[in-house]
């Protein structure tokens, strides 16, 4: 079993795919599992912390001794991670948050035809709303990159005000939607930098050993 060592802390997670509707029937989404949230839902529940799990549709079950909030959309998980971040020493951002929503979603099932446009526009970037309310909180953001993994994720820790950034390598070998294991690269803000090839339980492990001693216990 593995130590207490997170007892009385607070952890939100955030995992899985967001859904954004087209119409009552049909969605854009993204091939996130929700297993690396998952497995960090777990092991911080197994080392005493308290968690509460923000999780997109996925096929898991939810880990033990876990508080789970399921949403679909980005909006909705903003409006879940609004509501607990205040409340939390550790905000996990491991889900794969869609960056688009359909304009205009049709309440009508859309009839087939030969051509359909969809209008796309930005949804709200979670983890940027958040970083004005940031106060003792440590931020931890997850980016999953096919090339200039280093460079990329460097860039997201500083424009998304991040404590660290997990960048998952996406290659032939590394393909890490739906996989136990991950291979990252772990960037803080004050400059560590860590690179495993992991399960993603040892690598949420091996994350919250060296964010211990920012909390204050
Ligand atoms: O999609 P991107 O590579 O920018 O994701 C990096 C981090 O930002 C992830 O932790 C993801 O959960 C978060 N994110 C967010 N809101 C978005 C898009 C991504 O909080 N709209």
């Amino acid at each position: 079993y593995p130590k207490k060592d997170f007892v009385g802390k607070r952890i939100l997670i955030t995992a899985g795919p967001t859904r954004e509707p087209i119409d009552p029937v049909r969605y854009i989404s993204n091939r996130s599992s929700g297993k690396m949230g998952f497995a960090f839902a777990q092991i911080a529940s197994l080392r005493g912390a308290q968690v509460k799990l923000i999780s997109g549709p996925t096929s898991l079950s939810t880990p033990y001794m876990v508080e789970r909030i399921d949403i679909e959309t980005t909006e909705e998980m903003l409006k879940s991670v609004l509501d607990n971040f205040e409340f939390c020493d550790v905000l996990v951002m491991a889900a794969a948050v869609s960056d688009f929503k359909v304009d205009q979603q049709s309440s009508k099932k859309i009839k087939k035809k030969n051509s359909l446009e969809l209008n796309l526009i930005a949804n709200p970037d979670i983890l940027k709303e958040i970083s004005s309310l940031k106060k003792n909180q440590v931020v931890i953001g997850f980016a999953a990159e096919t090339e200039n993994l280093s460079e990329n994720a460097s860039k997201k820790l500083v424009e998304k005000k991040l404590d660290y950034i997990v960048a998952n390598r996406i290659s032939e070998t590394g393909f890490p939607f739906g996989s136990e294991n991950n291979e990252v690269l772990i960037l803080s803000a004050s400059g560590e930098c860590y690179e495993l090839n992991s399960t993603k339980i040892d690598i949420a492990s091996f994350i919250l050993d060296i964010i211990k001693e920012r909390i204050s216990f």
